[in-house]
């Protein structure tokens, strides 16, 4: 693993201060890069986002901490700061709202992720509702990343009753919803006193724009994967995990990591400035197995989410198209996680398919390799209801977002990519027959400009 994976210890208690929480809000929401445009000029935030629209918001409620009074506060990016919503502890009320969740139970603070629809909908529509899981979900990865460098652990979770999250942030449910939750420590202080009163704030809100279109679609979305009481939440978290699944026999190739020595020794704040999704790929590039392997290893190893209990469990597959990696033939894999390796489905030069698969654009077809997650929906669903809808689309983002990291810790490039879903399942069919996609990565090495 890069040594960005490499933690410090967890201490038996980890409590956050103000200068720990601020660290990794910056590194996941915060402003990294700006570019001056011709209308004037676009503000880059450290995690990648669906068209840069930046519908996550994200929010604090912790007790007293060094530098920070217990409160429920909001993230404001522009000028790095926490606007205070409510004075005072109000964790007891996550306590309920996630029926005992013990990361949040014992955590001396937690981050709410929250979506705002309109932000991203009024160009993408009832799209948005999936652009929710997966722009969480990269914000995810820094977090955690952030997180585990400064020996605090951190967990996801999905397991709360909506309305009670969303009334203690007083949000607007039909502009903006509640997605995750993010504990962050952990501390002794385990006091179990009722939720408190969290009354209407009646903050004033600057209006977006001055008309909105509402699409129903992801408001009956929402609300079918709405979880309504804590009896709800626990049995949800008691819910049997998917099991993998299993593959064809074919030709494998087994993943080989960078060995210790060689893996990179940039810190993760170093990994995260220099992220920037590839605007092109050097399709005359090439990466190695050990680059490769290194990627998948890194971005599928015990992502902490109260929905992947026994660890080790994921919800999405991996189908891979390389185009140009070292010592791993041409051609569409399937990753099987359990025996760490590679089974090939079928041998070729798959660039043109992969450019008409990645919504006809140059960037998939240019890239080393192409990384699509796909899921069993009908699986998820019987297993964990519709909130497995969320959890699916919020994994692929949170690996996803990990793959970022991991492929720039390495001088790698990468990017998101949306997709034509339909065509994706038949390209990798049979062995894909009856899944569903849910998101797409390619790695590969950045063109480099010539200097005129
Ligand atoms: C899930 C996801 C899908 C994306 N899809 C595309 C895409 O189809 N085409 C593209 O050029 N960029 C795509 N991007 C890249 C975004 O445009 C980019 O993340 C955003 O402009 C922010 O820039 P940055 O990643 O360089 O910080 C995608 C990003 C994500 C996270």
């Amino acid at each position: 693993m890069p040594s960005h994976h490499i933690h410090e210890p967890l201490r038996p208690y980890a409590v956050p201060a103000f200068q720990d929480l601020v660290r990794i809000l910056y590194f996941s929401a915060g402003i990294t890069k700006r570019r001056a445009y011709p209308g004037g000029e676009i503000y880059f935030r450290a995690a990648a986002c669906t068209g840069a629209l930046y519908e996550i918001e994200l929010y604090v409620v912790t007790g007293d901490l060094l530098g920070l009074d217990g409160g429920v506060y909001h993230f404001n990016p522009a000028d790095v700061s926490l606007r205070l919503l409510r004075k005072g502890d109000f964790r007891r009320n996550l306590r309920q709202a996630t029926a005992m969740e013990p990361a949040v139970a014992d955590a001396p603070a937690t981050i709410i992720c929250t979506g705002t629809y309109w932000r991203n909908a009024w160009k993408y529509q009832a799209r948005t509702y999936r652009h929710f899981g997966w722009d969480n979900g990269t914000l995810l990865a820094n977090m955690l990343a952030i997180s585990a460098a400064s020996g605090l652990p951190a967990k996801i979770v999905l397991g709360f009753v909506d309305a009670e999250v969303n009334r203690l942030l007083d949000l607007d449910t039909r502009r903006e919803v509640s997605l995750c939750l993010l504990p962050i420590g952990r501390t002794s202080e385990n006091l179990l006193l009722a939720p408190r009163d969290a009354p209407v704030l009646g903050l004033e809100v600057i209006a977006l724009s001055q008309r909105e279109v509402e699409y129903p679609a992801m408001l009956e979305m929402h609300d079918a994967s709405s979880l309504e009481s804590e009896e709800e939440v626990a049995q949800w978290r008691g819910k049997q995990a998917v099991l993998p699944s299993s593959a064809l026999a074919g030709e494998a190739v087994r993943l080989q990591p960078l060995p210790e020595e060689e893996q990179p020794r940039d810190t993760i704040e170093q990994v995260i400035l220099r992220r920037g999704s590839t605007r092109r790929f050097d399709r005359a590039a090439s990466i190695t197995l050990a680059q490769l392997s290194t990627i998948l290893d890194c971005a599928t190893q015990g992502l902490p989410a109260d929905f992947l209990d026994p660890p080790g469990v994921q919800l999405n597959d991996l189908y891979l198209i390389a185009h140009s990696v070292q010592e791993l033939r041409p051609g569409a894999y399937f990753f099987q996680r359990d025996r760490n390796s590679l089974e090939l489905l079928q041998g070729g030069d798959f660039r043109a398919e992969a450019y008409h698969l990645g919504l006809d654009q140059q960037l998939p077809a240019e890239a080393c390799v192409d990384i699509f997650f796909l899921t069993d929906l009908h699986r998820i669903l019987d297993r964990y209801g519709n909130r497995g809808y969320r959890a699916v689309q919020l994994e692929a983002g949170s690996i996803g977002g990990r793959m970022y990291l991991a492929a720039y810790s390495q001088c790698l490039g990468a990017t998101g990519l949306t997709f034509f879903d339909d065509d994706v399942i038949e390209f990798f069919s049979p062995h894909a027959k009856g899944k569903s996609g849910i998101f797409l990565l390619a790695i590969g090495k950045p063109l480099k400009r010539k200097l005129h």
